[in-house]
């Protein structure tokens, strides 16, 4: 006789495990099965996010902006490093126990939420609405049913024709984090959130980068004027941003990579790279799934199809995260997870995709929530906007970080504030004012009026929605 729960949820990345936590909180016997595997063959949770993700980028990251400071910011502190030195197998090291500790966390939570973890591939194998049957094929096989099944696998780098992952010359996000020596040329195709948080790490780390963008624009998602400011940090820090390419053959010679493309003038160019970084995007993980068994239905982009609650077409099965609609993002991955738990017992969990904020972890960080200038002028929206620099920030001058700015874009009748954008030190903390005070509708007037601690980076923003109606303080 199958094993039998409540709930089972295919894939332990954040929006599976979390969603597999909550069914249990709410007193659902729940399963959660993922695959993900480390180098000695255990379990290794947490998905894209912790493994290959998320929480590594971030490591390489932090480690790559200690060396960058050490070797020039520091100077202007009155801090004289002498011999400093690059142990990249340490870093390497240090991100891999991070992530270790971030498994072994999500094992943790599982028994303490009484969540009984398979570690194997998870596959429909027939269903109805009374119970669906999923095998798991691990070390061993077993089948389990499941009177609700929540699908969460996730996503996948997506290859460009003709320049397949080898993971040591042509580089998904996976061997982005895993490069054992700093490369003297680094190519990345993509100007996006992987390929300027990655092409960050390894230019502080001392390669050369040359990034190959396809689109005419700079991070076209973002506000017009943060991607502009951010752009030319980028570019003063060294990485060589290229927009408007087209890319053509891409030859892997083993030791080196040769990448064909017309520049956006109509040139032609053939560069060498050591390495190649190709992050333009991430398709939705359905290998393996056996959806076409039970009839489960995919859009046209191959993502599973769901409605606004992330129920799919079959009574009981449920998806989030990577493998839906929306943005690719962690925490929108999980807020998914929680609302159907949520929702499978009954109560009302919501996502409320207008408040969901982005950051790119580049130095400056760039962050944001609601609406960009350029949505709101193609919207028809009247509006009033209001900056303010981090130059005139007396924390961010201590700290020796003044790049950037906030951003406050309020209606222009109601004051509701309508988004805020932020380049600059520590933005992807500072966003969560602006994501708190958009959740309570709060006009830019409620945080003009608030009291920020001084000096914190934080009244950046207090004085941004001054700004809104021309009354900031300090500029
Ligand atoms: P995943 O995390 O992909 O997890 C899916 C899991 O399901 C995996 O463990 C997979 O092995 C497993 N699985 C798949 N199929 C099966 C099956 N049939 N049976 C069993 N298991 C299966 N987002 C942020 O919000 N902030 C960041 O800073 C950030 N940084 C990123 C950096 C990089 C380099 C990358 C690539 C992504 C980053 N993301 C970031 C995006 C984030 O990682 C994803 O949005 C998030 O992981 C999606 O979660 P998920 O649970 O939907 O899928
Ligand atoms: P992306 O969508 O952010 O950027 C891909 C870029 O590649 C785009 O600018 C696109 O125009 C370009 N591109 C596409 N095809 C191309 C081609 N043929 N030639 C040249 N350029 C081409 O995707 P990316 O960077 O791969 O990241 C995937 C997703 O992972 C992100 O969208 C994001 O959701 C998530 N992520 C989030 C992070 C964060 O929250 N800090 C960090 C890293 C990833």
């Amino acid at each position: 006789m199958s094993k039998q729960f409540d709930v089972v949820v295919i894939g332990g990345g954040p929006g599976g495990y979390i969603a597999a936590i909550r069914a249990a909180q709410l007193g659902f016997s729940t399963a959660c099965i993922d695959a993900w595997t480390n180098e000695k063959g255990g379990p290794a949770p947490g998905g894209t996010c912790t493994n290959v993700g998320c929480i590594p980028s971030k490591a390489l990251l932090q480690s790559s902006e200690h060396y960058e400071h050490a070797g020039h910011a520091f100077a202007d502190h009155g801090i004289n490093v002498q011999g400093l030195g690059l142990d990249v197998a340490k870093m390497l090291g240090r991100k891999n126990t991070i992530v270790k500790q971030n498994n072994d966390g999500i094992l943790f939570l599982f028994k303490k939420n009484k969540v009984t973890f398979f570690h194997g591939h998870g596959s429909f194998v027939k269903g109805d609405a009374g119970a669906y049957e999923i095998k798991v094929a691990g070390k061993m096989e077993e089948t389990i049913t499941g009177k609700h099944i929540i699908v969460a696998t996730g996503s996948n780098a997506r290859a460009l024709p003709g320049a397949a992952f080898d993971e040591t010359t042509i580089l998904s996000n996976d061997g982005a984090l895993k490069i054992a020596e700093v490369p003297k040329k680094l190519g990345v195709i993509g100007a996006g959130v992987i390929g300027l948080e990655m092409g960050s790490v390894w230019r502080r780390l001392g390669a050369e980068v040359t990034v190959l963008e396809a689109l005419p624009t700079f991070l076209g998602a973002v506000d017009e004027q943060i991607a502009k400011e951010a752009h030319k940090l980028f570019v003063k820090q060294g990485l060589s941003i290229n927009l408007g390419v087209k890319i053509g053959e891409i030859v892997n010679g083993g030791k080196d990579v040769t990448v064909n493309y017309t520049d956006d003038k109509g040139a032609e160019h053939k560069a060498v790279f050591d390495k190649l970084i190709i992050s333009i995007g991430r398709t939705p993980n359905t290998n393996g799934l056996n959806a076409e068994a039970v009839g489960l239905q995919l859009d046209e982009r191959g993502f599973i199809a769901v409605d606004g609650d992330c129920k799919t077409n079959l009574a009981n099965v449920w998806a989030v995260g990577d493998v839906v609609r929306g943005p690719m993002l962690a925490h929108k991955a999980e807020e998914e997870g929680v609302a159907v738990a949520e929702r499978i017992a009954g109560q009302h969990g919501h996502v409320n995709f207008n408040t969901i904020p982005w950051v790119i972890y580049t130095s400056p960080e760039i962050a944001w929530v609601g609406r960009t200038e350029q949505q709101l002028k193609a919207d028809g929206v009247a509006y009033k906007a209001g900056t303010f620099p981090f130059m005139a920030n007396g924390r961010a001058r201590a700290l020796g970080d003044t790049s950037g700015m906030v951003k406050f874009l309020a209606d222009a009748t109601t004051d509701e504030i309508l988004g805020v954008h932020i380049v600059g030190p520590m933005a992807s903390e500072l966003i969560s004012e602006a994501v708190v005070a958009m959740e309570f509708k709060a006009s830019a007037e409620d945080i003009a009026r608030i009291c920020h601690a001084h000096p914190s980076l934080s009244e950046a923003t207090k004085e941004a929605a001054l700004a809104v109606d021309k009354r900031s303080l300090n500029f």
